[in-house]
């Protein structure tokens, strides 16, 4: 009997083709998902990568809540155009503590995973109160409330322990100083080095030109002056994701 008539019992007889395409398709969900139950972490670890302080933590929220990622992505493909235009591709480990991540699948603005430290915080408040007055054609909407719309506070470390709940590394001295911390970050008087000691290279001071009332501009800018600052690309060895 030739291979093609032992395959054609299989063919004809649905009982057996059924049990046939079963074992298959078990086998190679094996092959699949079991080594995962032996990894640590699927995801590669980078230096630099830390948890958003309370006052980043606050302004992602208010960015997820107005729904930036409807327009923005955050994730840099690792194609030439994208590299030079917004800096190294995206690696899995940013965005590892977001929950949800904010990929997005849609840009009708800019890509804004490396948007930190490409402008002032001066052209983020003008830009996000008046779009136009500072990108003339721009169809972006305007934010203004978030200038005078004081920040909450009084939950923030709910949030951290909501987040630490879902894996991310908050420890519990970080949640009990959630409140200082998100208040420290956005004061330029404020002595900062127990924020610093908790969150490296978190960035400092006012935020929204007025250093009397934290707003949920304060927040939001902190986040987007964060975006993509934290690994350092000068010591990061990408041979192996380079193509
Ligand atoms: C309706 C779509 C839309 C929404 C919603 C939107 N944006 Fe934009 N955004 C744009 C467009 C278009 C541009 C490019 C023109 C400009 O700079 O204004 C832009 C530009 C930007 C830039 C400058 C990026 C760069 O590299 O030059 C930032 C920062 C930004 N948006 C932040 C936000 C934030 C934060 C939100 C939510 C509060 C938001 N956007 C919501 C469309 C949008």
């Amino acid at each position: 009997m030739s291979l093609l008539d032992k395959h054609s019992i299989i063919e004809k007889n649905a009982t057996l083709l059924l049990v046939g395409s079963f074992l298959v398709v078990t086998i190679g969900g094996i092959v699949e998902i079991a080594p995962l139950f032996y990894l640590d972490n699927t995801i590669e670890k980078v230096e630099g990568m830390r948890p958003y302080s309370p006052l980043e933590l606050a302004g992602r929220n208010i960015y997820v809540r107005e729904g930036c990622y409807l327009c923005h992505s955050q994730m840099i493909r690792p194609f030439r155009d994208e590299v030079e235009r917004y800096g190294h591709y995206s690696l899995a480990a940013e965005s590892m503590y977001d929950h949800p991540f904010q990929w997005g699948s849609k840009r009708t603005g800019p890509d804004l995973a490396r948007v930190g430290d490409r402008y002032s915080n001066e052209w983020h408040v003008q830009h996000l109160v008046d779009p136009r007055s500072v990108v003339p054609e721009s169809v972006m909407p305007t934010y203004a409330f978030l200038k005078t719309t004081p920040l909450d506070v009084k939950d923030i470390k709910y949030h951290l322990e909501a987040n630490k709940a879902v894996g991310v590394p908050y420890t519990q001295e970080m949640i009990d100083n959630a409140e200082a911390d998100i208040k420290a970050q956005a004061d330029p008087n404020a002595n900062t080095a127990d924020l610093l000691a908790r969150y490296p290279k978190a960035k400092v001071g006012d935020f929204d030109g007025n250093p009397a009332v934290l707003t949920e501009m304060d927040a939001l800018v902190a986040y987007l002056q964060m975006l993509g600052t934290l690994v350092d690309f000068s010591t990061y060895d990408d041979a192996a994701g380079s193509r």
